[in-house]
């Protein structure tokens, strides 16, 4: 999550919205709602030339575990593939969050390789294992959730 900028502030928070959100943003960003609050985000970082998104997701930590992130994310990748006219979707996460790889598998997303000691994190090179999903790729036998577009 610090990699991508430290939310702290409100102020922070302020500004990790307006560059989700801004006209010329490249992300897509979907919340995960609890009762209009928000509880996690599944995004789509589009590139436009070679009809592709970059995936990514987090949860807050109170809501964890539920599965909600999974749902979020099956439903997300299917409307980029489906809905959105993207062709190709991709992700990556550390070996060592597992978790976030049970959520790609669940999403549809088939492993594609690992990165070797892609980071250093803490004075140790971690591997990062790569995902992708292409629209020809079986949807996930996943629960969707509803998506309302604001
Ligand atoms: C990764 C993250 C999104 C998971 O969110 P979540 O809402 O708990 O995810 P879900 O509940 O949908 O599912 C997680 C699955 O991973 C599994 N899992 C959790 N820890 C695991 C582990 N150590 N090994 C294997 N699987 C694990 C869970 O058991 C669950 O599967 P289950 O429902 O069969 O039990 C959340 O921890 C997070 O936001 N982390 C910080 C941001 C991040 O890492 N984002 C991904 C960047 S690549």
């Amino acid at each position: 999550m610090t990699r991508q900028g430290g939310v702290v502030t409100l102020a922070d928070a302020e500004n990790y919205v307006h560059r989700l959100i801004a006209p010329s943003s490249p992300h897509e960003a979907w919340t995960v709602a609890d009762n209009d609050v928000l509880a996690g985000l599944v995004c789509v970082t589009v590139d436009e030339e070679n009809k592709s998104g970059w995936f990514w997701y987090w949860m807050t930590d109170t809501a964890r575990g539920r599965g909600w992130t999974s749902q979020a994310a099956a439903t997300v990748a299917d409307w980029a593939l489906n809905t959105r006219g993207l062709e190709r979707l991709e992700l990556a996460h550390r070996v060592n969050n597992p978790a976030s790889g049970a959520i790609a598998r669940r999403a549809g997303f088939v492993r594609e390789g690992t990165e070797r000691g892609k980071f250093l994190i803490s004075g140790q090179r971690i591997d990062v294992d790569t995902y992708g999903r292409l629209g020809s790729d079986p949807s996930a036998p996943f629960e969707r959730v509803p998506m309302a577009d604001s």
